[in-house]
């Protein structure tokens, strides 16, 4: 079995009770590594560590180009590291390999170069003030970031939180899911080998609740809370936050809405709607999980959409060909499970799909839902999509709309007024026309309703993981003139 410890100072290190827990390979159902299993004591060794290296060390007052430099060879070392780090997800929580070396390393190396790049020429507002002064805002680094992620994107989810923390000047304690908890720490110790001081990035392993997650959520001497994952994790996070009134930036859960109207280009809508529900086996907040088809193509597209989702290839996903891997572990297994009995039981049928072999769900169809219905309604993160008709664009975008999530939609239509009527009536954080999962890392990534509190991306990052600081200088001493301008 593999082993691997919190990274706390720079240091390996084991738990301070030396307890550990066991992760589990979803595609063999068995353990393959031990971790240390974080306690409230270890979330604030971690902290301490990061606490003092903000506060004495040298990384909040290195320039935007020495952090850069130092997150560059981070960056470079992460690309050169793909097989591991890739396989280290792949046997953690069951995403196929081609995604995890094809798409998920290169997006965290792209993630950390380009908040150093942003960091360093990211420009800042000057306000010439009338009375002979002038205004400009300084972007401080914090202090402490506790980031606490999710399984279904391990490594790239890692690193799109503390990407940006460190190329501010800020130091992190990251907390992984304690399903996926290896590329973090092969991540912290990449960190080092870069260059990026010890007590900077720390890694503290373990479970959420009456555990290190919990712990980072609750204490003073952590500046901001950055969190993905589900909506009742962020409501318990968010009021742990208030206590110490520390800023919280949560992406949470989605039920995306992919909106088909009859007159969009069909092939590609195809293309993108398998890729939108059935990539990483669905376990995607972005997922377009309720897909609406506009009446006059349903039956055509459902074939299509049908013959496409039977053509994944299913299996290991340490094999190339895998497309669909099992679900990430086998509680995740069992709720997946679950909303196929949720969706029979209603009324409506499993078209395609179902049960697979072990922890593997078959991408499922799902047909003669009601759009009140649960399985319309929550949040499945499994390869099942529920496709509805509907009429007309209104009727489209109210469908859309009637939901508590406000993650994403996708919209597929050649029309381009309809594209722009229908994007802007959207109650959503990010809509994709005629496209989906295309990233530019300088857009506003977050989500409304149940979906998120707050933005990251470009500008949106710096202004969560800095102070932003107004600095106002009188030029002109005249007393008289500074009178005037009050
Ligand atoms: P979760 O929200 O419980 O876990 C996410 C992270 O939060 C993990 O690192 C976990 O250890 C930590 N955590 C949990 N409780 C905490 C607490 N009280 N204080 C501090 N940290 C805490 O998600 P879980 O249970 O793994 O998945 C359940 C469902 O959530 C999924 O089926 C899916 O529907 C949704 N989900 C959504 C994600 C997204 O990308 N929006 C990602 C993961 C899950
Ligand atoms: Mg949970």
């Amino acid at each position: 079995m593999e082993s691997y410890g919190h990274v706390i100072a720079g240091e390996e290190v084991a738990s301070a009770d030396a307890a550990t827990f066991d992760s589990v390979d979803p595609w063999e159902r068995a353990p393959w590594a031990t971790v240390a299993s974080g306690s409230a004591q270890d979330a604030r060794r971690a902290v301490e560590a990061a606490r003092t290296a903000f506060d004495d060390g040298p990384w909040p007052r290195m320039s935007a180009e020495e952090r850069g430099g130092i997150l560059h060879r981070f960056a470079d070392l992460v690309v050169e590291r793909t097989a591991e780090l890739a396989l280290a997800d792949t046997v953690d929580m069951g995403k196929p390999i081609t995604e995890s070396s094809g798409h998920d390393v290169p997006r965290a190396a792209r993630n950390i170069r380009f908040f150093a790049d942003h960091a360093r020429l990211a420009p800042a507002e000057a306000f010439p003030m009338p009375g002979g002064q002038h205004a400009f805002t300084s972007y401080d680094p914090v202090g402490v970031v506790a980031a606490i992620s999710p399984w279904n994107f391990p490594l790239m989810m890692a690193s799109w939180k503390i990407a940006p923390a460190l190329a501010w000047g800020n130091t992190v304690v990251l907390k992984p899911a304690e399903q996926s908890p290896a590329s973090a720490t092969i991540l912290a110790r990449l960190a080092l080998e870069a260059g990026v001081p010890p007590g900077v990035l720390n890694v503290v392993h373990g479970f959420g609740p009456d555990a290190a997650g919990q712990a980072l959520t609750e204490s003073p001497e952590v500046d901001r809370i950055t969190f993905t994952g589900e909506s009742a994790t962020g409501r318990t996070i968010g009021r742990a936050a208030a206590t110490n009134l520390t800023p919280v930036s949560m992406e949470l859960g989605g039920k995306g809405a992919n909106i088909v109207f009859a007159d969009a280009d069909l092939d590609r809508a195809v293309e993108w709607a398998v890729r939108a529900v059935y990539t990483n086996s669905g376990q995607v907040c972005l997922a377009g999980s309720r897909l609406y088809v506009q009446r006059e193509v349903l039956d055509e597209f459902v074939d299509r959409l049908t013959r496409a989702a039977q053509a994944l290839p299913v299996g290991d996903p340490k094999d190339p060909a895998t497309r669909i891997g099992p679900l990430s572990s086998q509680e995740h297994h069992g709720k997946v499970m679950s909303y196929l009995d949720v969706a029979t039981a209603a009324g409506a049928t499993l078209h395609t799909g179902g049960p697979g072999e072990g922890w593997t769900v078959l991408p499922t169809i799902v047909l003669g839902a009601g759009q009140r219905d649960r399985v319309t309604q929550e949040e499945i993160f499994g390869p099942v999509v529920v496709v509805l008709p509907f009429d007309d664009e209104q009727d489209a975008v109210a469908l859309a709309n009637d939901t508590r999530y406000g993650l994403n939609a996708m919209v597929f239509t050649r029309d381009l007024s309809r594209a722009h009527r229908v994007s802007r009536a959207l109650r959503v954080g990010t809509v994709w026309t005629n496209c989906f999962f295309v990233r530019d890392l300088r857009a506003p990534f977050g989500g409304a309703g149940d979906s998120g509190v707050g933005r990251e991306g470009g500008l949106y990052s710096r202004d969560f993981f800095t102070e932003p600081k107004a600095v106002v200088m009188q030029i002109d001493p005249d007393p008289a003139t500074q009178e005037a301008a009050r």
